[in-house]
């Protein structure tokens, strides 16, 4: 597929809310919560609801409870709940709790390839390899992450080069899909939209995916610059929740509620009910006690309210 300028007819959205958002909150959240929030999703349209991550209990504790959660979601037909596995060990736990898609995350950057994952880049794709191996030997789907995909915590500026090596090693073990993340929202959208060029030379473009944190309020604008690239697949959070333990001051995903107002407004199709993606995002904001993250949901919960 080549490059083109022409806005997508239909988006995919990955919503990772209930595992990118609920790792970095402070207190535990419930685990009938973590339930809820990931049934009601699925409900309102979306495909894709990431649901928790294998990882170890003593890196983040926030998602300790990942086999509880996975086993006793009430699934929803063609609704996908992949959860992140950054080894043969959580690779292990998720397929006894029935995975059917799973994720591997590795970095552009270094440093914080060791702090998130206590590894260097190239040590942690010989560990993906074993478990997208595996994975594939059970049918089971595996996207990749790149972390850091416009800038690190850690080391600053990050060279479009870096990431595509990265994302095409991931795509190259069999990952069908590569989701880049702008950790810590520091992208704009021509910086954006170079990081893209440089994958796109080495993954077919529909294949890759944007992850964009809006820390600096730029990932609507970055997501905008990647569809005019063909991009189709962006990850975004409910009420914005989100960050990263090991990124210090990344706030969270762009809104799952702004990016449906964008894409709807530009006449493009999500098959996702806005307004009850509203109402969650009021919901868990409360659950939460933190105001709602979303602009758009904000300005249309009390637009329904002064009707009512
Ligand atoms: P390690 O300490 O290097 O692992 O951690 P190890 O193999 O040396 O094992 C040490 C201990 O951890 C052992 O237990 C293992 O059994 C246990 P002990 O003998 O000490 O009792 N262990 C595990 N336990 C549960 N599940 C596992 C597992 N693996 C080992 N899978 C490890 C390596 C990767 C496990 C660790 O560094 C870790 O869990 N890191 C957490 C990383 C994380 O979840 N970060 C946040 C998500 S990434 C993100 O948010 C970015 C993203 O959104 C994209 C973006 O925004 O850019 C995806
Ligand atoms: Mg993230």
């Amino acid at each position: 597929m080549t490059l083109g300028t022409e806005l997508p007819k239909r988006v995919r959205i990955v919503e990772v809310g209930p595992r990118d958002g609920l790792q970095n909150e402070k207190t535990a959240v419930p685990t009938e919560v973590k339930l809820e929030l990931i049934e009601r999703l699925a409900d309102a349209g979306l495909c894709a609801v990431e649901a928790t991550a294998f990882v170890s209990p003593k890196w983040i504790p926030q998602m300790a409870d990942h086999s509880e959660v996975l086993a006793r979601i009430r699934r929803k037909p063609g609704v996908s709940y992949p959860v992140l596995t950054p080894n043969l060990k959580g690779f292990e736990a998720a397929h006894a709790a029935d995975a059917m898609e799973v994720a591997v995350f590795g970095a552009a950057s270094e440093a914080f390839s060791q702090k998130n994952i206590n590894c260097s880049i190239a040590e942690s794709l010989d560990r993906f390899r074993p478990v997208v191996e595996r994975a594939l030997k059970e049918k089971i789907k595996v996207r990749g992450y790149v972390s850091c995909a416009l800038g690190c915590p850690y080391e600053g500026e990050v060279k479009p080069q870096q990431v595509a090596q990265v994302a095409s090693a991931l795509y190259d073990m069999g990952c069908y899909e590569v989701s880049l993340g702008d950790t810590i929202g520091v992208g704009t959208p021509r910086k954006t939209q170079a990081m893209l060029e440089a994958c796109a030379q080495r993954v077919p473009i529909q294949h890759l995916a944007g992850h964009y944190h809006d820390t600096y309020g730029q990932a609507l604008a970055n997501l905008y610059a990647s569809m005019e690239l063909g991009i189709a697949t962006f990850d975004s959070s409910v009420s914005g929740l989100g960050g990263c333990p090991y990124a210090a001051g990344a706030s969270g995903n762009v809104a799952t509620e702004d990016v449906l107002y964008l894409l709807h407004g530009l006449g493009i199709e999500t098959g996702i009910d806005l307004d009850k993606v509203v109402e969650i995002g009021i919901w868990i904001s409360a659950i939460l006690k933190r105001n709602p993250g979303s602009k758009a949901g904000r300005a249309l919960a009390a637009n329904k309210a002064k009707l009512a």
